[in-house]
């Protein structure tokens, strides 16, 4: 069942999905070369359990860690380890968090210090990708015009959307109906109507669009060893523009009077636009 929410719970989803944001935002600022994945993991479980939420993904189906960090050949939901980042790396975060009932989930993909052009224009054909499924996330459009937004935008770089794993409806659970495929033929005719929240979040590989599930039963990386980025948010469908319920705009704005140019052209990472190098 696909539901509808009301205006309250919807003001409920901003508080949770701003709060997403926030934790989103502190970990790209930390994660720089000699960082590991586990302090990454700390410094989100920390900042959201000090706002008085709860990490949606420790505890979710046997999962211990409160963030997913998936590097390079990496598709979603590698586990937080020892390993520290270094220069050239590309890593994706994810993360949840629970607030009085209601769930956000975001991801992106950062490059930690300079990355190489094909890892760059990979992350922005990623992100683009995201951005034109938001677009099309309108009353009265169906899931099959998102998942075509993002493979008519994925289609001239000849990456590989993958199949296996899926965007989802989002609210008092972290995975509601619907499925968000990412590709037509995955996707269904159903109509978006407003009121409806849901997590669009495109995978998509360098190479191969195939993917393998190593040996700890929850890494999942691409078959053929190529790059991988995701990017997600959460939104609301409206009657109008679609709403960016993980949006780091007002996290930004915040930030702006305290903060270095190097730091805040970081947090473009999260927001419509171009990857700074
Ligand atoms: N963010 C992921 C999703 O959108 C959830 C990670 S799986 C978990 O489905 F087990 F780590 F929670
Ligand atoms: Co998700």
């Amino acid at each position: 069942m696909v539901q509808i929410r009301s205006a309250r719970e919807l003001a409920q989803m901003r508080k949770s999905g701003e709060m997403v944001a926030k934790v989103l935002f502190e970990l790209t600022k930390a994660a720089k070369p000699g960082v590991s994945l586990i302090e990454l993991n700390q410094i989100a479980e920390d900042l959201t359990l000090s706002m008085g939420a709860k990490p949606a993904f420790k505890g979710y189906l046997g999962y211990a860690h409160s963030l997913c960090t998936s590097v390079n050949d990496q598709v979603v939901h590698g586990i937080p380890s020892h390993r520290k980042l270094v220069e050239g790396d590309v890593i994706g975060l994810d993360f949840g968090l629970v607030y009085d009932g209601f769930f956000g989930d975001s991801a992106v993909t950062l490059g930690i210090g300079k990355v190489s052009d094909k890892a760059k224009k990979l992350m922005q054909v990623t992100k683009d990708s995201l951005y034109a499924a938001i677009d099309a996330a309108r009353g009265g459009n169906t899931l099959k015009d998102i998942a075509r937004a993002i493979e008519d935008t994925i289609r001239p770089h000849k990456y590989g959307i993958v199949k296996e794993f899926v965007g989802h409806g989002i609210g008092t659970k972290l995975h509601e109906d619907p499925q968000v495929a990412n590709f037509e033929a995955g996707a269904s005719n159903l109509k978006l109507r407003p009121g409806m929240t849901i997590a669009i979040e495109p995978m998509i590989n360098e190479g191969t669009h195939r993917v393998k599930v190593l040996g700890d039963k929850w890494t999942v990386a691409t078959e053929d060893g190529s790059l991988s980025a995701h990017y997600e948010h959460t939104i609301a469908i409206t009657e109008g523009e679609p709403e960016l319920l993980t949006s780091w705009i007002n996290i930004l704005k915040e930030a702006e009077t305290n903060l270095d140019s190097e730091t805040l052209k970081r947090g473009a990472y999260g927001q419509r636009g171009s990857n700074p190098s």
